[in-house]
Order: structure tokens, then sequence, then C-alpha cells
């Protein structure tokens, strides 16, 4: 059985051929185009940018990813960006209706989570997730396979959007979070010790949005030299680590999971992984850094495990779609 899957939610448009074998996933190809240069000369993604972009990118992705044949066709339909994800979800409907094959509507979220999946055929439930970019920050219990509770996620900013915002107040080019990264490499001291919001509160709820005005105000009318920035930049990711860390920590002992798995464009960040990694008590997952990001073989391998296969008829882009 292959599953031809599409991603087309942000700034990626990525197509992918997976076959399952028995319980193992094989990738047989997962071709990502990102229009991050574009991205780069704005300083941030402008949304008809990101579609036009798409447009050209989507066939070439296709045609290069089609390495064999395919029985099912995945695709994101949200949420996102409503030109990206037309993209992707109205090829998939054309591909559809032409081959004559059924579409599996699939949550990005619930795709990233499932990145865990093409690496490791043997994951535990109930695991925990953490779901960490630039446009989300959210924690989920999963209890098997189709049954998913969101339990918490941002208020305000995402981490990912946190690090973009902070690393242009910094002066370093987009995306934040991997210039943020390089700049503190070699700072070992949290000098400056910024807020960790709501940290300590009950719920799994985030708030980076107070770290950015701390570093805002910092920041002001100074001109900062090159110590000051690793400085800083050490001391943004030494706060958002510290926050994530703590609530997924709290979550996974309330929740008794058997598992962490982690997801996202953030989860690239090795401060991240090694204070995880050096922390979580249960057994931990993290994707392969290429997997982390948007790609389709994810979308594939949600759609392996807890789709529900339908008609292009039935298929539509959603991008305020939600956690259900
Ligand atoms: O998952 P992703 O590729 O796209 C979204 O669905 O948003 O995540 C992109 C986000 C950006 O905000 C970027 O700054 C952040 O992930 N990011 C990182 C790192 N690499 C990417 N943040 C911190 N450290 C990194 N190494
Ligand atoms: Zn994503």
């Amino acid at each position: 059985m292959t599953i031809l899957a599409i991603e087309t939610s942000c700034d990626e448009t990525s197509a992918s051929l997976v076959e399952k074998k028995g319980n193992r996933l094989k990738l047989l190809s997962n071709i990502i185009s990102s229009s991050l240069p574009t991205h780069a000369k704005t300083g941030g993604i402008i949304p008809e940018n990101a579609a036009r972009e798409q447009i050209k990118f989507m066939i070439p992705a296709l045609k290069e990813a089609l390495v064999s044949d395919f029985d099912q066709i995945a695709v994101t339909v949200g949420p996102g960006l409503i030109g990206s994800l037309l993209v992707g979800v109205e090829t998939a409907k054309t591909l559809s209706y032409t081959f004559e094959k059924q579409i599996i509507p699939v949550n990005h979220l619930i795709g990233h989570i499932y990145a865990n999946w093409l690496e490791n055929e043997s994951i535990e439930f109930p695991a925990l997730s953490l779901i960490v970019s630039g446009g989300h920050t959210d924690l989920f219990v999963i209890e098997k396979h189709g049954k998913t509770k969101w339990i918490g996620g941002t208020r305000d900013d995402a981490a990912g959007e946190a690090f973009d915002k902070i690393g242009r107040l910094l002066g370093l080019p987009y995306p934040g979070g991997p210039a943020i990264e390089k700049m503190g490499k070699d700072i070992k001291v949290d000098s400056y010790n910024f807020p960790r919001p709501i940290i300590d509160s009950k719920d799994f709820d985030f708030s980076f949005s107070g770290l950015k005005t701390a570093v805002l105000r910092e920041v002001q009318g100074k001109k900062l030299n090159d110590e000051q920035i690793q400085r800083i930049s050490f001391s943004v990711q030494k706060a958002v680590v510290d926050v994530l860390v703590a609530k997924t920590l709290k979550a996974a002992k309330e929740f008794k999971v058997k598992s962490v798995l982690l997801g996202g464009g953030v989860t690239a960040n090795q401060m991240l992984r090694d204070e995880l990694g050096k922390n979580v008590k249960q057994k931990l997952f993290i994707p392969s850094k290429s997997l982390c990001t948007d790609n389709a073989a994810m979308i594939a391998a949600a759609a392996f495990y807890n789709g529900k296969p339908t008609t292009w008829q039935k298929i539509s882009a959603n991008p305020q779609l939600s956690f259900a």
C-alpha cells in the first residue's frame, strides 16, 4: 500500500511517496521545495508570495516524488495559510479525480506528530507530543492511533514566532530561530535571565509575547555589539527552552505517558534536544532535523495510522482547522 502525500500549509511545497509494509513505513521519496529565500528578503512570510511560489513548485515536486505508482492520496487540509493550502488541496483533488484514487485529509499538527513513525515503528502509548514551530506550540496526549487529546498551547506567539520576532529585533536574518542558535553557540552563561512566562501555571499553556517585549526593552535605542547579541541570543534560547522543558515534564508526569514525541521546526534546536534528552524520564523520540520541519512524508505517516479515505468532493482547505 503506497500513499502519495502533499503538504503546502506554509512556505514549503512538498510531495512524498510512502509505502507501508506490515508495520513499517518506507520513505520512497520526500521532495521539499522551500520559498525561504523569498521570505528572507522581506524579513518574514508574505502569504501571497508563499502561494505564488507554491504554484511554481507544485508540479515539479510531484514529478520528482512520483517514483512509483500510488494507491491513495493524502493532503494537508489545515491549519495553515489559505492561499498555500489551496495549492496542495486543489492539486490533490485533481489527482484524485483523474486517477480515481481516494483522498485522506490530514491535520498538519497531527502530521508533525506522526513524523516520529517514519523512523520508529513501535512507539508505546499513551504518548505525549510537543509540537513547536513557527505557527504552533502545542501539547497533545495520544492515547492510541486516532485518539489524540490537545492539552495546552500558546496563548499568544508560538515559540518559533518569538524567535523570528526577536531575531528581527537583534538585526539577525530570517528565520530567527537558527540565526539565534548560531549566535548563542559559544556562550555558556545566562547573563540576561529573561522572564519565563507562565512557567509555573497549573495548565499546559505557553506565552511568549512577554519575552519578546522584555528583549525589546533591553535593546531599544541601543547599538548592540556582537558580544551583546551573542549573550542575548543564548539567554533568549535558555528562557524558551526552560519553559518548553518544564511544561513537557509536568505533562508527561501528570498524564503518566510512556513516550514523549517531538515535532516542528523549533525541535531542530540543539539546546532543546539536549535539555529534553537529559530530563525526560520516559522514552524520548525526536525526528531527524529534516523531518522536524514541514514535509509531506509526515502527512503520509499520519494518513496511514489514522486517516479516513474519502472522495475529492468532500475535501476542502480549512485554514482555521482546529484540533478535534
Ligand atoms: O515547522 P516549521 O518549519 O514551519 C512551521 O510550520 O511553522 O518551523 C519554522 C520555525 C521558524 O520559526 C524557525 O525560526 C524555527 O522553526 N526554527 C528554529 C530552528 N530551526 C528552525 N528555532 C530554533 N532553533 C532552530 N535551530
Ligand atoms: Zn509545521
